[in-house]
């Protein structure tokens, strides 16, 4: 079964429900020159995962122009990929002594056009802003996105990181609906479930985008009690449909009726492979809150 198209109705547009993150591309361990990265594109266009989340920072601000080398010696590639960004963190370096954020309309414009060269698209499907910014003027901000819009430069804006009142600050701001706000979510963190952000998603009717699924790859290397009994319950449950545990983790995610997109973070080849074949083994409604169970340590109240 092919990775399945998950859509935005509001927006008149769909990303494919795994979608592959580009925050470790730097990390591979089978490098990362442009032959490997056109692997992994062409890997993931065969399972049918057609959509690539990236930011401007990733792999200090270089892997954008990674994925880009790679995309200019198969640009026909270009037409067949969605690519989503994201910007507004600043790393201190020669230029700023200070970790900040920078959600200002000209380092919005600044960023998204660097995006564009080092992408070497002509267009961006989807642009996050990556952090709640506590200097944010959500006016400025709506009237950038506009502008951007219309020039052709972007599809979509939406953000990263934001709880429900941020976001809603936002989204009162700006006369487009926000495209997705993109989460930490996983067994080991699992605020989102209860803290109003996947409520305020399904009322939005839009999709959260989940990253680190795998918690950075935690489940799979289980330390504390938590995460052994985690484990141990994927196992099991893997048996019992002989899939494997990482399928059964990121079944996991698609339980959820807001329809969660998880980010998938491996460089193995194999370990994509294996994610796609997810959507063959659905849980059921005990078998999910067994796994929230052994993960949070706790029944449900
Ligand atoms: N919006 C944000 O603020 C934000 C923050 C962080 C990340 N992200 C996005 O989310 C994406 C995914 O995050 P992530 O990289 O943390 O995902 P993740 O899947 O939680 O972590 C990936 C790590 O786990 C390991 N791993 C994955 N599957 C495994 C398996 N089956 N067995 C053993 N180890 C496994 C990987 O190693 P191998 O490569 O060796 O498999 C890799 O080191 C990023 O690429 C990025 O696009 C967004």
């Amino acid at each position: 079964m092919k990775v399945p198209q998950i859509e935005f109705p509001i927006h008149k547009f769909s990303i494919s429900r795994l979608v592959y993150g580009i925050w470790r591309l730097h990390e591979d361990k089978e490098g990362s020159s442009p032959e490997r990265i056109l692997e992994k594109i062409e890997l993931c266009l065969s399972l049918g995962i057609d959509t690539f989340d990236h930011a401007d920072i990733y792999g200090g601000f270089e892997n954008e122009e990674l994925f880009g080398k790679a995309l200019s010696k198969l640009p026909s590639l270009k037409s067949k990929i969605k690519i989503i960004t994201k910007c507004g963190i600043q790393i201190p370096g020669s230029k700023f002594p200070t970790k900040h954020y920078n959600t200002s309309k000209e380092h919005i414009r600044y960023s998204v056009e660097r995006s564009l060269r080092k992408l070497t698209v002509d267009k961006l499907d989807v642009v996050l802003i990556h952090r709640p910014d506590p200097l944010m003027d959500p006016y400025e901000l709506a009237e950038i996105f506009e502008v951007l819009i219309t020039e052709g430069k972007v599809n979509h804006f939406g953000v990263s990181n934001f709880t429900p009142s941020q976001f809603q600050m936002l989204q009162s701001a700006y006369r487009r609906p926000l495209f997705t706000n993109q989460v930490e979510f996983h067994p080991f963190r699992t605020e989102p479930l209860f803290d109003g952000t996947f409520d305020q998603i399904l009322e939005s009717r839009i999709h959260p985008m989940i990253w680190s699924p795998t918690a950075g790859g935690r489940i799979f290397v289980p330390k504390t009690e938590r995460e052994v009994a985690t484990h141990s319950k994927l196992q099991e449950i893997a048996k019992k449909y002989g899939s494997s545990a990482d399928q059964v983790l990121y079944s996991w995610f698609l339980n959820h009726p807001a329809g969660l997109v998880p980010i998938l973070g491996t460089n193995e080849p194999k370990r994509i492979q294996s994610a796609a074949e997810c959507f063959s083994y659905p849980l059921t409604r005990v078998e999910w809150f067994s796994i929230l169970e052994a993960a949070r340590g706790k029944e449900v109240a």
